[in-house]
């Protein structure tokens, strides 16, 4: 059965807290949490993260293309409008060297431990590109790791490796940290939603 994709969405989130509590509520309990949080909101466990997390997506403030095989949600690719994910990792050199602030961020990628290594963060990257541009396109960062030529800790590739960013059209910016890099590029908006405007 091919792959299909899906926003995430009230509709989604019974398959998208399937795949959560299929891995424990990712690192004990994040529930893909960490990158919308503000100041004071650090800390507070899993049942808390899981029900503002359920709150963010029922008020439309969480995004995220989830990739499907069948019924079941097997990954996803989160993204959304830079106010939604103010919580990027390395944040103080990151503003150190800000121009800019982008329309769009994408921060974390997260597949089923059975599926890795079968290209379905690839397919997660481009329907979460898909998305934005459904959404009206526009500027969009990431903050991928570099361990190009390497093989690392599956953990320490929730942004994304710089490789599959590049090849999907990103470019370089700058370096925030030791193997952490921004990247760039525009999404155009696209035509199902100049379409939709012009009805
Ligand atoms: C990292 C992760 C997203 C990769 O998913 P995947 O479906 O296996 O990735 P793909 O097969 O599409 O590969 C994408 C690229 O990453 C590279 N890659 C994947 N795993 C890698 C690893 N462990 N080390 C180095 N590179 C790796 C692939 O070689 C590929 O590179 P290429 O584009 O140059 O060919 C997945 O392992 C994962 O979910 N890890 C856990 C992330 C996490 O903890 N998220 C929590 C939320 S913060």
């Amino acid at each position: 059965m091919p792959l299909t994709s899906k926003p995430l969405s009230m509709e989604t989130w019974p398959e998208f807290a399937r795949l959560v509590d299929k891995h424990n509520g990712i690192f004990g309990g994040c529930w893909c949490i960490s990158f919308h949080l503000t100041g004071g909101e650090e800390q507070r466990g899993a049942s808390a993260y899981r029900a503002m997390k359920q709150k963010l997506v029922r008020e439309g403030r969480a995004h995220a293309a989830l990739v499907f095989d069948g019924p079941d949600a097997i990954g996803w690719c989160q993204f959304g409008p830079t106010g939604e994910l103010p919580n990027i990792r390395s944040r103080k050199s990151y503003e150190e060297g800000l121009g800019y602030l982008p329309d769009w961020r994408i921060t974390c990628f997260f597949i089923d431990r059975e599926r890795r290594g079968g290209g379905i963060a690839t397919v997660a990257l481009r329907e979460a590109l898909r998305e934005i541009g459904r959404l009206g396109g526009g500027t969009v960062e990431a903050y991928p790791e570099d361990y190009t030529g390497q093989r690392t800790s599956n953990s320490f590739l929730c942004s994304g490796t710089l490789s599959m960013f590049e090849k999907a059209g990103f470019k370089r910016d700058r370096k925030i940290a030791m193997r952490r890099w921004v990247v760039n590029r525009i999404v155009p908006r696209s035509r199902a939603k100049r379409a939709a405007n012009r009805s």
